[in-house]
């Protein structure tokens, strides 16, 4: 705990002063962070690639934990309607918990969104789906051509889209962490890390 010297401050965070979140969503959200730095990194790595067999490698592994991100965030949703309400991990403002919850909804909705016109722009091109080689998805969509460009526009505007959404959102956790030094962003580390 820290120290806070407005009194009010220390009883009204008392509250939430040891809240946690469950551990299940705790996994899933920084396996989901990995995730998407590999799934993003790939993308950028296979860009310097000349080499067919290598890039075609890459798109694999690219789709593969493309599609990987948003099966865990179709348990993550269901882990998160079971537990709710999650009780608040700090005292905050009504205009900053909008804030925050707009961004998870805005998070919540690109991690299903991405995987989605990533599986269409490759069905679009007449390319197949397979998840780690153990099933080949059938085709979102028919061949085409136009088709496959415009999502593959769509594709990378929200891949961008995401990776500033989450720049902000970490952002806004390292903020509550070191500035304001509440229990927002201990309340989402692991166990061993949050007892640091
Ligand atoms: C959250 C998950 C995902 C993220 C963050 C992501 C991000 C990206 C990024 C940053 C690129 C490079 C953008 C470009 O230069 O075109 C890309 C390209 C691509 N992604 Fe994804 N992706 C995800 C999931 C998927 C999935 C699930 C699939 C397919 C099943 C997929 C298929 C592709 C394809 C085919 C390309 C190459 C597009 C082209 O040739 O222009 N992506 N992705
Ligand atoms: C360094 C990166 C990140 C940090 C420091 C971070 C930190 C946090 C913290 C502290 C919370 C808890 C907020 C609260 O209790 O109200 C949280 C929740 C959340 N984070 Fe992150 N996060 C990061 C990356 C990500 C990524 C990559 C995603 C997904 C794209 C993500 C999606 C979410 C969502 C959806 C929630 C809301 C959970 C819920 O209540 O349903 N975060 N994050």
């Amino acid at each position: 705990m820290h120290a806070r010297s407005d009194s009010s401050a220390v009883a009204h965070s008392f509250s939430s002063a040891g809240v946690r979140r469950p551990a299940p969503l705790i996994f899933l959200h920084w396996a989901t962070l990995i995730l998407i730095a590999l799934v993003v990194g790939i993308a950028f790595v296979r860009e310097g690639i000349e080499e067919k067999a290598v890039r075609a490698v890459l798109i694999n592994l690219h789709r593969s934990l493309g599609l990987a991100i948003a099966l865990l965030a179709v348990v993550r949703i269901g882990v998160r309607l079971a537990k709710r309400p999650l009780p608040s991990s700090a005292p905050m403002s009504p205009l900053a918990r909008l804030a925050a919850e707009t961004t998870h909804l805005g998070l919540y909705a690109l991690l299903f969104a991405l995987p989605l016109i990533g599986w269409a722009l490759s069905s679009a091109n007449g390319k197949p789906v397979g998840f780690f080689g153990l099933v080949t998805l059938p085709p979102l969509v028919e061949e085409d051509e136009d088709l496959g460009d415009s999502f593959a526009e769509y594709h990378e505007a929200g891949a961008w889209l995401l990776l500033a959404l989450v720049g902000l959102h970490a952002a806004a956790a390292l903020f509550h962490h070191f500035v304001k030094r509440d229990n927002v962003l201990r309340a989402m580390l692991p166990a061993w890390l949050a007892r640091r």
